[in-house]
């Protein structure tokens, strides 16, 4: 009998449930999006999120179940992000699947909002890569790089600063470009020259450089001054595109650092910045030149959503890793010790 997984997804501003069966298969997906609240403020506001995961989580829930045409009593696991994210905004997803695992009698499963990431490109698919690879989690929250193994997660490296998508947010809210800032500076990126602005080139020399360690914080500087010295003057698509561009470098230098330390048998790009043009392109150049393959999420699977939660899920189910009906929430991207 085939399983399925349910999974909830609650960890910064969207909430989502999802049902997936055994072989990757998404039999229904609702995100609830609160982009348009949080636009209001350029950026997300904790306590404002999770009232909203409060009133939107059990209407999710029922919607996805309908639609999945799955009945409680057939699910093998209620699954839910329990860390890392924003406390208030974890702990709605954590309390409703707890819930749900007493009252339906179901295993609960406790998953890793970057591990869930990484499950996104093979949603859909029928081929998973073999550990060793190499992951890249890429979103607003995070700048991950990730050694999988056999049943581990190995964090290699992480920013020191800012994640890349906060770095598109904070310089998009900066030069009035809309929220969230990352597919505005995309789209204007590409018709922009991004060798007209001397930008500098991110940790390529000083103490970090020789380290896999992630920092956005020169960038974000230098493009604010230009910002605010030029003002209604300044040639934003070819600002935008030098940000883009000097990004994009650093995310290679690391990627190729990390592939001299070992060769993996593969690579995942995933999370919010993943959907980026640029990212794209250079992480298929990548894997190309290291006829290795690439997986990245379809573009609606690039943000947070629960499918990747409950696809996570199965390798637990499938070694037995379940959680205590006291499951806490953590905010960092460490697992909670007991
Ligand atoms: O994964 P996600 O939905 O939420 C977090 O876990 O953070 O990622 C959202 C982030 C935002 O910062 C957004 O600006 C960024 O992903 N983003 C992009 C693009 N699309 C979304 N950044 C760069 N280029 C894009 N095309
Ligand atoms: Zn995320």
């Amino acid at each position: 009998m085939t399983r399925y997984i349910l999974g909830l997804e609650s960890s910064c501003d969207d909430t989502s449930a999802a049902v997936v069966d055994e072989h990757f298969r998404v039999l229904a997906v609702r995100t609830v999006s609160q982009t348009n609240l949080h636009a209001l403020f350029g950026g997300v506001i904790p306590e404002i999120a999770a009232r909203n995961h409060i009133a939107w989580i059990f209407p999710t829930i029922d919607k996805a179940l309908v639609e999945s045409g799955v009945a409680p009593a057939d699910l093998s696991a209620v699954a839910v992000t329990n860390y890392p994210g924003l406390l208030g905004s974890l702990l709605v997803g954590v309390g409703a699947a707890k819930g749900l695992a007493i009252g339906w009698g179901k295993p609960l499963i406790a998953v890793n909002h970057l591990e869930a990431h990484i499950h996104s490109p093979f949603l859909g698919r029928s081929e998973r890569p073999k550990p060793p690879y190499l992951a890249l989690v890429v979103s607003g929250g995070h700048t991950t790089l990730m050694e999988m193994g056999e049943g581990t997660a190995t964090v290699l490296a992480e920013t020191m600063d800012d994640a890349a998508g906060e770095a598109y947010d904070k310089i998009a809210k900066i030069a009035k470009l809309p929220y969230p800032g990352g597919p505005a500076i995309d789209k204007i990126a590409q018709t922009g020259n991004p060798e007209r602005y001397a930008l500098p080139h991110l940790m390529r020399s000083g103490r970090f450089k020789d380290t896999l360690a992630f920092s956005f914080s020169g960038i974000k500087s230098a493009v604010k001054r230009i910002l605010e010295d030029e003002g209604d003057t300044v040639a934003l698509a070819d600002l935008m595109a030098g940000f883009q561009s000097r990004i994009v470098e650093l995310i290679e230098r690391r990627l190729t650092a990390a592939w001299e330390q070992r060769s993996y048998t593969a690579l995942v790009v995933a999370g919010g910045v993943a959907a980026n043009s640029a990212v794209r392109r250079m992480a298929q150049e990548f894997t190309g030149k290291r006829r290795v393959p690439l997986y990245l999420p379809e573009l609606t699977y690039c943000q947070d959503n629960a499918a990747m939660v409950a696809a996570t899920a199965f390798p637990k189910l499938d070694r037995g890793e379940f959680s205590p009906l006291d499951l806490d929430v953590t905010a960092t991207c460490r697992p909670q010790t007991k």
